[in-house]
């Protein structure tokens, strides 16, 4: 099974602020629904909470919540006390492809520990005030596979690149 991340960054590497997105871009939205329908996806408990609860477990997908929180509750969602552990439930159930999908906390942890393959990287081209950050990548160990610019416009204020890079050693 693969294990890739899928995540929105700024410029200046912010990815959240008061446990809240930083922009509202429809694309990268549509974008991330596309490419983890059908998925497992694994949340840390602070970015589970920041889901909207109507919309929450994600539809379409088998959500995974990490959290030390033994008796933590979240219904229609699996929830384990340990990274590895959510990755071995989605192995187990037959996932090819699982998705972390944040926040910071489990996005470095997964970076650090060489759990990750695939980074589904969208660059937004804007610097933001965080209080929560991707984790710089080093070039030597990822290579970008796919880049594909969209331009502004209406409904999304600010450029974005959507980019795919792959651990090369
Ligand atoms: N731009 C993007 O693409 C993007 C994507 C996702 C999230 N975000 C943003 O990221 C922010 C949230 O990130 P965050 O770093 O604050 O929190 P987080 O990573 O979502 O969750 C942290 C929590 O996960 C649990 N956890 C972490 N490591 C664990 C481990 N090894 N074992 C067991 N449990 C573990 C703990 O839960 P307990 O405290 O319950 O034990 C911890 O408090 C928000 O602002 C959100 O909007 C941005």
């Amino acid at each position: 099974m693969k294990v890739s991340i899928i995540v929105a960054v700024a410029t200046n590497n912010a990815i959240g602020k008061d446990n809240d997105l930083l922009w509202h871009l429809p694309a990268d939205m549509k974008y991330f629904k596309e490419i983890t329908n059908g998925h497992h996806i694994l949340t840390g408990r602070k970015n589970y909470e920041s889901i909207p609860e109507k919309f929450r477990p994600l539809p379409n997908r088998t959500n995974i919540v990490i959290t030390r929180n033994k008796n933590y509750q979240a219904p229609g969602a699996y929830v384990f006390a340990a990274i590895q552990e959510g990755i071995s439930f989605a192995e187990k159930n037959g996932e090819t492809e699982l998705f972390i999908i944040g926040g910071g906390e489990i996005y470095r942890q997964c970076i650090e520990q060489n759990l990750v393959r695939k980074i589904y990287l969208t660059r937004v081209h804007q610097n933001f005030e965080a209080d929560t950050f991707f984790p710089e990548l080093d070039e030597n160990y990822w290579q970008i596979t796919a880049e594909n610019f969209k331009e502004k416009d209406e409904k999304n204020k600010i450029d974005c690149t959507f980019l795919e890079l792959e651990k090369i050693r």
